[in-house]
């Protein structure tokens, strides 16, 4: 019976490979939602900008776009409309005074029809020349919509709260998107830590589940600690990093940006 994990199966394999492309494709996915996915994207993609590196921030997110109103800006064309309404890319991309690049998000919930079409891969190939690296805002769980991101992606950098609910949930996430592509190379990001110490511990017991069941261990990038600034700027529609230069979280997010702009790890050998 072709269950649902078999035409998943189908779905990403179709997919992948794609054709070779030049810049760097790191998809920011969890396997729970609101660990700080849109949040670490966005600032992240910022700080990369400001080191002067072309960057282009992706709302991948198929089920709550949101990178558009972290940046306080009204799109007017959003993926949605490049992708099931055929609009220019060009118009949708929103240049910021940084010289970061945003591709905003669907305005509403694209149609799942729109997501298995192969558009999104084309987007991404025409953005190919214009960055060096295509950060993409992802969704949380393991369904399908994830499933697509991380299978047009590099890297992926899958981040998780302290919490054993977000670890284990990540455990999971990792163990689908190998499934699917042994050779995709994971980070961790730990974020909404009280402290390294746990972030690392929370790290740590992940490798140890992912090398003993999977074979293989995510990388761990760092952490980011758990600040109210983080959400006030969210409310303020600022990335933190530019209104909150001088926060730990900013301070964190920079130094994740530097390890994120090393050149990538070699992925895990294939089974
Ligand atoms: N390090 C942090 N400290 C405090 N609050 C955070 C932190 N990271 C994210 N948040 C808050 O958590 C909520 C969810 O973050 P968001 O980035 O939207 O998560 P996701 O994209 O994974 O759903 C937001 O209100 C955000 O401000
Ligand atoms: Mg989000």
């Amino acid at each position: 019976m072709p269950d649902q994990a078999e035409s998943l199966r189908r779905l990403v394999e179709h997919i992948y490979p794609g054709p070779p492309h030049k810049a760097r494709r790191i998809a920011f996915l969890s396997g729970k939602g609101g660990v700080g996915k849109t949040s670490i994207a966005a600032n992240i993609a910022l700080a990369l900008a400001r080191m002067g590196r072309r960057t282009i921030l992706v709302d991948c997110d198929l089920g709550l776009a949101n990178v558009d109103i972290l940046f306080g800006v009204q799109p007017k064309v959003t993926l949605d409309g490049v992708i099931t309404a055929g609009r220019d890319v060009r118009r949708a991309l929103i240049n910021l005074p940084s010289g970061l690049r945003l591709l905003p998000g669907a305005s509403t919930i694209v149609p799942r029809q729109g997501v298995s079409s192969g558009r999104l891969q084309q987007i991404l190939h025409h953005l190919d020349d214009k960055a060096e690296f295509i950060l993409m805002d992802g969704g949380a769980g393991i369904d399908e919509g994830v499933q697509y991101v991380a299978g047009l992606s590099d890297e992926v950098v899958i981040v998780s709260a302290p919490e054993s609910a977000a670890a284990l949930n990540a455990y999971r996430l990792i163990k689908v998107i190998l499934s699917r592509r042994s050779t995709t190379a994971i980070r961790l990001i730990v974020n909404r830590a009280p402290n390294e110490s746990s972030a690392r511990r929370i790290a740590a017991g992940l490798a140890r589940a992912a090398r003993e069941f999977l074979d293989t261990e995510p990388e761990y990038v760092g952490w980011i600690p758990l600040d109210p600034i983080v959400a006030q700027a969210g409310k303020e529609r600022r990335p933190f990093v530019e209104k909150y230069p001088g926060s730990p979280p900013a301070r964190a997010i920079v130094l994740l940006a530097q390890k994120l702009a090393q050149p990538p790890p070699a992925p895990p050998q294939a089974a």
